[in-house]
């Protein structure tokens, strides 16, 4: 539960007061007060540099005879991105209160406006979040509190209102993308993402569909099917359709790569850390997110969001290399790899979508190892022909604090993909891996305007990253929703 409240901050009941600061360490009026109550201790952390602002730096001070027990200040360096740096100061005082036990935390960062709020309210509750649905407890006694509730201390206002309910919006989305992500293979199947979908839809009062095999046989879907055969679990294609738009306008398609184990099938890959490939529907689990966020901030706008869910097995059954698959669109694909499969789905998808004539079609995937070769964690790979969508959908990116960087998807590629049998083949080699992958993409869909992103190396950190624990980000959630955003009127 996230609150404003007042800004005076003596008046603070809660254990723990988090203190952001700029690398100026220059205190407000209310930072000033509070700072008497400690007698002086945080100003003469400043002045001893044992506390110099700087970005992710923490300082834990012990409170004085009355208010905080305990205050902790949180560095936010040189801020240009005042959201963003407000945002990570807010996850990592979240965090901390999760480390010190302290089940309330007042937070205060000067005044913020409506953008400022919501990026304060994402950030606790980002900070805050943690997977603990399949570990035991330890008992009573050696137990923390975790933070349950935190104080915005700020002066109310019905903007800062609408700042603060756009953030819990937005960390619904988030916390619900990391939590599917997060789950194990086992229990996050397809037919889980199904339920999850379902569940958003009677939530919010939307309509969804969800075809299995046998449907997906009826139309044609060869592609997306090939890459099912080896598992017994039924794939699932899922449509989740958001009608926000007061008038009939073209939605806005958001599709995602449901893998919810890829093994590479018969084009196995190696067991070192074949367990993150549970991540592997993470841009499903960002669709659903942000359709969750969408609904919830009630965006005047038309979404649909398109999900494929299987797993990538081998098996007696399972698609193999040197088959030829007919798709939905009616190209053949040869397979020279299993473990290209992401493309293999979101082909038929991307050819399935443009019967409800979009105005444009994100798609976002776990795709390819090569992306996190040449951007690393750091930046999502963001493909298309159209260099106007390519801008609009970085700047959402930087809005939403998930940067993205653009990467060529030029003809001269298509090379890479040529097949001896087939219209194309499903892998291209090392050379341009996530520009090859994405070619394949282009080939479904003509016609419309389409851009597409490739998440594997930001949806997920295999390292702790100071503002959140190792595991899922939260991308693609914030890019989807700051896009639809942008468009809605
Ligand atoms: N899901 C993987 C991509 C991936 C790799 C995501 C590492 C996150 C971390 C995808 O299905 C895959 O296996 N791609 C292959 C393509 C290759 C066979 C052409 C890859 O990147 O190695
Ligand atoms: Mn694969
Ligand atoms: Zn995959």
């Amino acid at each position: 539960m996230i609150t404003l409240g007042s800004p005076s901050l003596t008046a603070h009941k809660a254990p723990l007061l988090a203190l952001a600061l700029g690398d100026t360490t220059e205190l407000t009026a209310e930072a000033r007060e509070l700072d008497a109550a400690l007698g002086g201790a945080i100003a003469r952390a400043s002045s001893s540099r044992d506390f110099r602002g700087a970005r992710d730096e923490t300082l834990l001070l012990s409170g004085g005879a009355s208010g905080p027990r305990m205050v902790l200040l949180v560095g936010m360096g040189a801020v240009s991105d005042r959201p963003g740096a407000l945002r990570r100061a807010a996850a990592i005082a979240a965090r901390q209160a999760n480390k010190l036990g302290a089940a309330e935390l007042t937070w205060y960062g000067g005044e913020l406006n409506e953008r400022e709020v919501e990026a304060v309210a994402l950030g606790l509750s980002a900070g805050a979040w943690d997977y603990t649905e399949t570990k035991t407890l330890p008992p009573e006694n050696e137990r923390r509190a975790q933070l349950a509730s935190a104080t915005i201390a700020v002066a109310d206002s019905p903007p800062l209102q609408r700042g603060l309910a756009n953030g819990l919006a937005l960390a619904e989305g988030h916390s619900l993308a990391r939590r599917l992500a997060m789950m194990p293979g086992n229990l996050c199947t397809p037919e889980y993402l199904a339920g999850t979908a379902g569940d958003i839809a009677a939530r919010h009062g939307l309509e969804v569909t969800v075809w299995g095999r046998t449907e997906m046989q009826e139309e044609g879907m060869g592609s997306f099917l090939a890459v099912a055969q080896g598992t017994p679990q039924d794939p699932k294609l899922i449509v989740l359709k958001y009608n926000g738009a007061k008038n009939g306008s073209a939605p806005i398609a958001l599709i995602g790569k449901g893998l919810c184990f890829d093994s590479g099938g018969i084009s196995i890959k190696p067991p070192q850390n074949m367990e993150l490939m549970k991540f592997d529907m993470c841009g499903a689990a960002g669709v659903l997110g942000a359709i969750e966020t969408i609904a919830r901030m009630k965006l005047e706008v038309n979404v649909i969001g398109i999900i494929g869910a299987t797993t990538n097995m081998p098996s007696g059954t399972a698609f193999k290399p040197g088959d030829v698959v007919r798709s939905h669109l009616g190209k053949y694909i040869e397979v020279v790899n299993t473990d290209a499969e992401g493309r293999m789905v979101l082909a038929d998808l991307l050819s399935y979508v443009q019967r409800f004539k979009p105005a444009v079609t994100i798609d976002a995937a776990t795709l390819t190892g090569a992306v996190v070769i040449a951007l690393g964690h750091i930046a999502t790979g963001v493909f298309s022909s159209d260099d106007a969508l390519v801008t609009e959908v970085i700047d959402a990116g930087k809005r939403a604090g998930e940067p993205g960087w653009p990467l060529p998807l030029w003809d001269e590629y298509k090379e890479l993909i040529k097949s001896d049998v087939a219209d194309m083949k499903n892998a291209g080699g090392r050379a341009a891996g996530s520009t090859s992958a994405a070619m394949f993409l282009k080939e479904f869909t003509e016609g419309m305007p389409w851009i597409h992103l490739d998440i594997a190396g930001t949806a997920y950190s295999e390292t702790d990253l100071v503002a959140l624990p190792k595991g899922p980000t939260g991308v693609p959630v914030g890019t989807f929703v700051e896009f639809v955003r942008g468009r809605a009127s």
